[in-house]
């Protein structure tokens, strides 16, 4: 089965097919540039829901069955900031930099046990006859005053996993992967998405 994925950010792609392979041993993800397809879809829906709908059906007239991650991060302290904005939250163009030192200025002087936040993935799957539906995955954690690790994207030398005692960043690829907002949406995806097909 061929499912298109509707993202241009590498390592989330990355993520989702390294995620769904061990899931789904036959399945082939195709991606944008597989299509042909190199606009920017521009993502101004107020909700994880809203955009990731709206990223699914720009690609409707593909033919398709194609899912979209809508992804964030959720700080507490922020009353739930960046969330939507998370990929803008300094500004265009998307500086995963930029974006983490905007949010360690935010939280200058805030003590650990007020650094409480959650990632959240809403993946959007739309069927070629136009019904969609979505779902959620969140993994909790603490965002910590310095980064720490290499490894990941966006916000993960920031995002302390408490159980692990580490950062997204300084876990390898595989054990984000058991315990990511991501997996855990996918993991969602899957259990309604085997009682549609
Ligand atoms: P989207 O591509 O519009 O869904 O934006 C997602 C943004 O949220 C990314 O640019 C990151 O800043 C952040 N984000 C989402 N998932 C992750 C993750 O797994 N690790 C770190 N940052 C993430």
């Amino acid at each position: 089965m061929e499912i298109l994925v509707a993202t241009n950010n590498k390592k989330k792609l990355r993520e989702i097919n390294d995620i769904l392979a061990g899931l789904v041993p036959d399945l082939k993800l195709l991606c944008l540039s597989d299509i042909g397809f190199h606009d920017d879809i521009i993502e101004d829906a107020d909700t994880f829901e809203g955009n990731a709908l709206i990223k699914t059906n720009a690609l409707s007239s593909y033919g398709y069955i194609t899912i979209a991650d809508d992804s964030g991060l959720s700080v507490d302290y922020l009353d739930g900031a960046p969330g939507v904005y998370s990929a803008r939250y300094a500004g265009e163009p998307c500086d995963d930099g930029k974006n983490n030192e905007k949010l360690l200025y935010n939280l200058k002087g805030v003590p650990y046990e007020k650094r409480g936040g959650k990632f959240v993935s809403v993946i959007a799957c739309r069927f070629p006859n136009g019904e969609s539906f979505t779902v959620k995955g969140e993994c909790p954690g603490v965002i910590l005053e310095s980064p720490r690790g290499d490894e990941g994207f966006g916000y993960d030398p920031l995002f302390y996993y408490e159980e692990y005692k580490k950062t997204f960043a300084e876990l390898s690829k595989d054990e984000k992967n058991t315990v990511s907002h991501r997996r855990r949406a996918l993991e969602a995806f899957l259990q309604v998405f085997s009682t549609k097909i």
